[in-house]
């Protein structure tokens, strides 16, 4: 069995003291179920640093929200992997469906970064989604598809062995709206089965698909349990240590009950 993985998505919430907070609450919440769970929590980048230091020498780990594909330079405004890498993160959050659909990031973009966030060391989280209309058009498995190769394109079996993919519905974000566990299922076995007959059949059994989408401690369990559903990539309920521990304590006693 794959090892469960939950990661909080902060997105662009809380301020400095805030964050610390959260994070050693989280921590000391979490700390119990690190051994049967990977635990990660994604703040605003402004706030790594701070996380990472309140965070101390506890298991969970620390990711950013996006980075740039360059070293270093003139790009105003962008961090690159490097300096993630610098403060401590493990992972990186890439193409999630805010940035592809508000900032405008093309599945180019998307690779781009995933290339360099490997070759820095540390783990993307890659996202794919559909669109709420693209759903009711009958193309989900079409745009995951497209959103997959392009994300993944010109990386060998190698580089996408160490990647983990988080299905996120965009009409299940921050709605209340969840997909049923039949909805994501079938979605993670798509991916699952485009692991293998891209790369092959290593790959396709170690890639851990998280889903995302108002994932809450009362839904986590029964997503958690279909078989291609590898953990969660949580937003709303990870700003709060009782709610994401709810969700990391559902992980692992399915993980122990495996
Ligand atoms: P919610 O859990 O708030 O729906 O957000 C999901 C998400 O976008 C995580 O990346």
């Amino acid at each position: 069995m794959r090892r469960p993985f939950i990661a909080g998505n902060w997105k662009m919430n809380l301020n400095q003291s805030e964050s610390a907070e959260l994070a050693s609450g989280v921590a000391s919440a979490v700390g119990d179920l690190t051994g049967a769970v990977d635990v990660a929590v994604c703040p605003p980048t402004v706030y790594l640093a701070a996380v990472r230091s309140a965070l101390g020498d506890s298991a969970v780990g620390l990711g950013a929200q996006n980075a740039y594909h360059e070293e270093s330079g003139a790009f105003t405004g962008e961090t690159s992997v490097g300096m993630l890498a610098d403060i401590g993160c493990q992972y990186v959050i890439l193409g999630h469906s805010e940035r592809r659909n508000i900032l405008g990031e093309s599945n180019e973009d998307v690779n781009k970064k995933v290339h360099a966030v490997l070759a820095g060391g540390l783990i993307p989280i890659v996202c794919v989604g559909e669109l709420l209309e693209q759903r009711e058009a009958g193309q989900t498995l079409a745009v995951i598809k497209e959103q997959f190769q392009g994300s993944l394109a010109g990386l060998t079996a190698d580089d996408v062995a160490k990647l983990v993919i988080a299905y996120e519905p965009v009409w299940a974000i921050g709605t209340g709206k969840v997909a049923t566990p039949e909805q994501a299922e079938e979605v993670h076995a798509d991916l699952r089965r485009l692991l293998e007959t891209s790369y092959n059949s290593d790959v396709a059994a170690a890639v851990r698909i998280q889903y995302g989408g108002s994932v809450k401690p009362t839904n986590a369990a029964e997503l958690l349990s279909q078989p291609n559903i590898d953990g969660a990539l949580v937003g709303g309920a990870s700003l709060k240590p009782d709610s994401f521990q709810g969700i990391v304590a559902a992980a692992a006693e399915l993980a122990s009950s495996n």
